[in-house]
């Protein structure tokens, strides 16, 4: 044999090792029940999106097998996605036997992220983290700003005065707008004003997160280390940099902002200022902008609750009245509040948690765990369980008026902000958000779905690389409701 021949047999061979080695389950987990690979990577390689794939491969675990977790191959690695609400709830209420697991090296969205900020930090560091950021949302309940971009989002939706009422929109798109105004007038203190503008922020995170789902890199992580992708990290870090800027600009003008609360703590740095404040706004627009649309989606597919939500709105807040924390609360609204929970359920808009890895060995109902292993509470799964909900796949607000023990059972088993200390911060924020968006729309428009919508039969998602699922294209036909 020549030596050339020689040499690709010998890098053939350590390749097939290296592919076999990165895709076989390892002995300490084969115990486990486990998604087989080959239909893994082909819905990876062909961007299905997370619903569908967990829908189509993880939930049958569940659903069909009565497993309480299972493994998933997923960012080069098998992971435990936990598939249970008892379970998950184990994991969640020990974050110092469980503390999230530090993210894989050269992984671009933690780039983007950084490591100095409540999201990835663990122990001491994440508890003063957490602290400034729970006390920065406990200031108050932005209302007026909810109400005034609603009124924004009216400006769009509103019907162009050729004699039509009605207009159809892209929600999806006006929702993120939305979300994201809100997110940066009251939390991040600065005005996108992504509704009524082009914003260049919403233009390059949305291209750097278009730029980062590559499902090459996404399957070969370590593909960022052998070809790093120099032009997105170059895009990436022009906006962290913005951000600095963003930071500068607050210090020399303060507001009544949580930026500006955060910025009086002398106990952060200004590294851990950077990336909370990038951490706030990925996690403080998509996942409302997901919520948003996917309730306005299926109160325009059940016009009767639709209905139904509008007449509390209007018996509690009149057709004019300006809505306050008051009137605005879960108590005041129960049926508006179900629908939203109801929404937050069928399409959760994180579909899991950032993994976990065990200290120490430990046993999670039936199943031993090794230590270090990883970890992941899938949401989404949890809340598409026959046996706790019944009829997961139908829109059915009415589940969560229940208040007999099956209620307090479905209460335990929605985790759409997660569950235990780390859950999310901004789950009241976020909730009088999405309350305050809703009664300010039922008040002025009724909408249904174009007749020629890709939703028509059924909700789609978009493709993300990072566990986000939310509606794409959702085009929405409002028409102003005369008083
Ligand atoms: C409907 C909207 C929202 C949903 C469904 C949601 C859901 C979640 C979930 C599931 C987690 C846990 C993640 C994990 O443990 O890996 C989380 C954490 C977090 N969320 Fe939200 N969220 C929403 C809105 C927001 C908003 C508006 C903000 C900020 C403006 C925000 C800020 C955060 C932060 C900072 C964390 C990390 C908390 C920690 O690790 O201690 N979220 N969220």
């Amino acid at each position: 044999m020549d030596p050339s021949t020689l040499w690709w047999s010998f890098s053939s061979l350590a390749a097939a090792f290296v592919l076999f080695q990165m895709f076989t389950v390892p002995s300490h987990l084969r115990h486990l029940p486990c998604v087989p690979i080959l239909p893994l990577l082909v819905s990876y390689l062909s961007g299905e999106v997370e619903d569908v794939r967990i829908k189509r491969l993880i939930l049958p675990f569940a659903n069909e097998r009565d497993e309480g977790l299972v493994l998933v191959w997923a960012l080069g690695r098998w992971m435990i996605h936990i598939l249970d609400h008892k379970l998950g709830a184990q994991m969640a209420e020990n974050p110092l036997l469980y503390p999230k697991e530090l993210p894989p090296d050269g992984l671009l969205l933690w780039r983007f992220i950084g490591g100095s900020n409540v999201l990835l930090a663990n122990g001491e560091r994440w508890k003063k983290h957490s602290n400034v950021i729970r006390d920065a949302f406990n200031l108050s309940i932005p209302i007026d700003q909810f109400t005034h971009l609603a009124k924004n989002l009216f400006d769009v939706i509103n019907p162009p005065s050729d004699g039509n009422d009605t207009h159809t929109v892209d929600f999806s798109d006006l929702a993120q707008r939305f979300a994201l105004d809100a997110v940066g007038s009251s939390v991040l203190g600065y005005d996108f004003d992504a509704i009524r503008t082009e914003s260049l922020f919403v233009h390059e995170y949305n291209g750097i997160m278009h730029d980062i789902a590559n499902p090459l890199y996404l399957i070969m992580p370590f593909l960022e280390k052998v070809f790093p992708r120099r032009k997105v990290i170059k895009r990436m870090d022009n906006l962290v940099d913005k951000f600095k800027m963003l930071l500068q600009a607050k210090r020399n003008d303060p507001g009544d902002d949580m930026m500006t609360f955060m910025l009086k703590d002398p106990a952060m740095s200004e590294e851990e200022l950077r990336d909370n404040m990038v951490v706030l706004f990925i996690a403080g627009h998509d996942t409302s902008a997901g919520g948003l649309s996917t309730l306005i989606y299926f109160l325009a597919i059940h016009p009767e609750i639709q209905a139904a939500a509008r007449e509390e709105t209007l018996r509690v807040l009149g057709p004019t009245s300006i809505p306050s924390v008051d009137t605005l609360s879960a108590a005041s609204l129960p049926y508006l509040n179900a629908c939203i929970r109801e929404s937050l359920r069928i399409n959760t808009p994180i579909s899991y948690i950032v993994p976990r890895a065990a200290v120490e060995a430990v046993t999670l109902g039936k199943y031993y765990i090794p230590p270090n292993t990883s970890l992941i509470y899938n949401i989404y799964a949890v809340h598409h369980r026959n046996d706790v909900w019944g009829d997961p796949h139908t829109f059915r607000p009415n589940r969560f008026l229940d208040n007999t023990e099956r209620g307090s059972v479905l209460k335990d088993a929605w985790i759409a902000f997660a569950s235990g200390p780390r859950q999310c911060p901004a789950r009241n924020f976020a909730l009088y958000e999405q309350r305050a968006l809703a009664v300010m729309l039922l008040r002025e428009y009724e909408w249904i779905l174009p007749a020629d919508s890709i939703h028509k039969n059924g909700l789609k998602n978009a493709f993300s690389p990072f566990a986000l699922t939310l509606p794409r294209d959702l085009h929405i036909t409002f028409t102003k409701r005369k008083c």
